[in-house]
């Protein structure tokens, strides 16, 4: 049976002249945590962009659960349950925890359906399980404003889960965070695997050996190696595609 949820083929894209994904292959099954690795500029960002539909692909195929979504707008395809975090966050600032955890329940209708169902209280029983998944549960009447940089960061995560997306997509999560910061959230993405499919781009490679099953391995454009992270640090040619980048534990 295949069970590839997310399917990339042979994609490029073209910014005037320079090859930024140049024959990317690149595919994820349902419920896996996928590591995205890579020096810089590998293009790792471009193919997160070409999945939320952010950027369009020069030329080749994104199928998203047997369905071409590769000409497909950004909304269309976050309606159909992709979701994306950014490096900066989009919270609410002047709202609270809370508030802003009900905004983003009260965005998915399939919540909304849930709120007839069950009444009310489950949608708040669904909201305090949320902020305990974030390690937010003490700061739900605080202002989004006033949390630290990796909570902020945990409520974007928490807003993007609200909705219930099938698959997420996240470009260097743990940036900024501190060591006890970057564990917590190792946890809370072990916590989401299974129920959604996740991609995670990161440097971080203490994290991405604490979290990732397969980890894929991006160099100028396309895929370069894929495997476990034994396997990966192994790679010759991963070695040579880090020289002059400090290596792969400075990714
Ligand atoms: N809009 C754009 N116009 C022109 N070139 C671009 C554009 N976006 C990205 N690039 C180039 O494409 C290449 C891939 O960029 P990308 O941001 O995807 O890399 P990355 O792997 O995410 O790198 P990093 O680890 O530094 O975040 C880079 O050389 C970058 O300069
Ligand atoms: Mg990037």
């Amino acid at each position: 049976m295949n069970t590839e949820q997310l399917v990339l083929k042979n994609v490029t894209v073209n910014f005037n002249g320079f090859h930024a994904l140049d024959g990317l292959d690149f595919s994820v099954d349902k419920g896996e945590l996928r590591c995205l690795i890579g020096p810089n500029g590998a293009g790792k960002t471009t193919a997160l962009d070409i999945i939320c539909g952010k950027t369009k692909v020069t030329s080749g195929e994104v199928d998203f659960e047997s369905k071409s979504i590769t000409s497909l707008q950004e909304h269309q395809i976050a309606r159909i349950g992709i979701g994306r975090k950014f490096q900066i966050p989009s919270v609410f600032q002047d709202l609270t925890v809370r508030e802003n955890l009900q905004v983003a329940y009260s965005e998915n209708t399939s919540v909304l359906s849930n709120l007839f169902k069950f009444g009310l209280s489950k949608d708040e029983e669904g909201l305090n399980e949320l902020a305990e998944m974030v390690n937010l549960q003490e700061h739900l009447d605080v202002l989004a404003g006033h949390l630290s940089h990796g909570q902020t960061q945990w409520l974007e995560i928490a807003l993007l889960v609200a909705q219930n997306p099938k698959l997420i997509l996240m470009d260097e999560p743990t940036a900024g965070m501190t060591r006890q910061e970057t564990h917590k959230t190792a946890e809370l993405f072990l916590q989401l695997k299974s129920k959604h499919t996740l991609v995670v781009v990161e440097h971080d490679m203490g994290f991405v050996k604490e979290i990732g099953d397969v980890i894929s391995v991006m160099h100028q454009g396309k895929i370069l190696a894929e495997g476990t992270a034994q396997e990966i640090e192994q790679n010759a040619a991963v070695r040579d595609a880090y020289l002059g980048s400090g290596g792969i534990t400075n990714a």
